[in-house]
């Protein structure tokens, strides 16, 4: 066991180095919002200052539509990032996610990395993490409620994350009776069970299957942001493994891009939706939510903040919450609510992949009625 301890967090830290140092963002796919257009209001009929980005979901109220994504736990460095992280979203009264908890499940000596966003977060929204695979294979509802009652969490994510598993060298890639499991932890645990992707996207048949076995909410992380085909492609390469190597190279962009994934989940189901992937500015998380996301969640983009410290995660977060305040003047929406109602135009190849899938243009920005 202990020898299993040491390689995922090995892994773990592996994968923050790799996302430090080299470029680990899709290439040839973009996540589709070059295509949607806000429509902007040269009579907004608002004060800037007046609106209200306060949003609710999940039982909890977000002081603007926007979380730090699941990203790390399990070693020394973890433990500091998600410090910096915790401290920056409480005084912000924003959210996070925090890393696969299996190294701490499995672990106790790790749990520290993962309790200490609770202590510097007493009052923000935190996302517990577990991943698929180990549901398929040896976790279930004890395990989970392990993991939620580390870090207190307002719910828990389960990611998804086939594409990496299919290129890591060590990957698990039995994704089998995964959704029966989902099903089972949706029933017995007393928090929201949130299912997410990491980065390669949900697309609407998936997205009607989780639906049906009764999670709370999805957050479909397309493609065009992070790819973790790129980031196995290096760590492949650092232990001359040469088919995990060729693996990550060939799928490097893999996936649905996020602004597709986004339109065909909030079309196909009822539920809350996180727009994740590629959202990089609040450009992009005001284009997410008009077209019909509840929040936006971000990852890479608070990683080298966060390696420095809570002030720099801080002034990231004021400058984007700013950003989404600056787009929604623009548009005339003065709440989050009046934002999701705005006209949205889309374009180019995202508006081509909808038709192609059956979306026809004129509902693209509308929820299912
Ligand atoms: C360094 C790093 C580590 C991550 N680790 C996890 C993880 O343990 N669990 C998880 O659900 N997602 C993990 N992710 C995926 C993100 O939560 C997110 O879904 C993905 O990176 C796409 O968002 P982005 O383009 O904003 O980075 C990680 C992302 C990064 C950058």
């Amino acid at each position: 066991m202990k020898q299993l301890d040491d390689i995922i967090g090995k892994r773990k830290a592996d994968h923050i180095d790799v996302c430090l140092k080299e470029n680990v963002q899709s290439r040839r796919v973009t996540t589709g919002f070059e295509d949607i257009h806000l429509v902007h209001k040269a009579l907004p009929e608002i004060e800037r200052k007046k609106i209200d980005l306060n949003t609710t979901v999940f039982g909890y109220k977000f002081s603007a539509p926007l979380f730090v994504g699941a990203m790390t736990g399990g070693n020394a460095k973890a433990t500091k990032i998600n410090a910096a992280i915790a401290e920056a979203v409480e005084e912000l009264h924003l959210g996070m996610g925090v890393g696969s908890q299996r190294i701490a499940i499995d672990n106790p000596k790790a749990e520290r990395s993962f309790i200490v966003v609770r202590k510097k977060a007493p009052t923000a929204f935190i996302l517990a993490n577990i991943g698929g695979p180990q549901l398929v294979s040896k976790y279930g509802v004890r395990e989970a409620k392990k993991a939620v009652d580390m870090v207190q969490a307002n719910a828990l994510a389960i990611h998804l994350n086939a594409l990496q598993e299919a290129v890591q060298p060590e990957g698990d890639t039995n994704y089998s009776n995964l959704l029966q499991k989902i099903c089972k932890l949706v029933q017995e645990l007393d928090v929201p069970v949130i299912v997410k992707e990491t980065g390669a996207g949900i697309a609407a048949e998936d997205a009607v299957m989780l639906e049906a076995a009764g999670v709370a909410g999805i957050d479909v992380a397309g493609a065009g942001g992070t790819s973790w085909a790129a980031v196995e492609y290096y760590r492949a390469k650092a232990c001359q493994n040469v088919s995990s190597e060729r693996l990550g190279e060939t799928f490097w962009d893999w996936g649905v891009p996020t602004a597709v994934s986004l339109v065909e989940t909030v079309k196909s189901v009822n539920l809350p939706v996180i727009a994740s992937g590629g959202i990089r500015n609040g450009i992009d998380t005001t284009k997410a939510l008009a077209l019909g996301a509840n929040l936006t969640s971000a990852a890479y983009p608070f990683l080298g903040p966060a390696t420095t410290g809570s002030e720099d995660v801080k002034k990231a977060l004021r400058y984007w919450v700013g950003e989404v305040r600056n787009a929604m003047f623009l548009v005339g929406a003065n709440s989050v609510q009046k934002l999701q109602k705005v006209p949205v135009v889309l374009t180019g190849k995202t508006a081509e992949w909808l038709k192609a899938r059956g979306f026809q243009p004129e509902v693209f920005a509308r929820r299912r009625a």
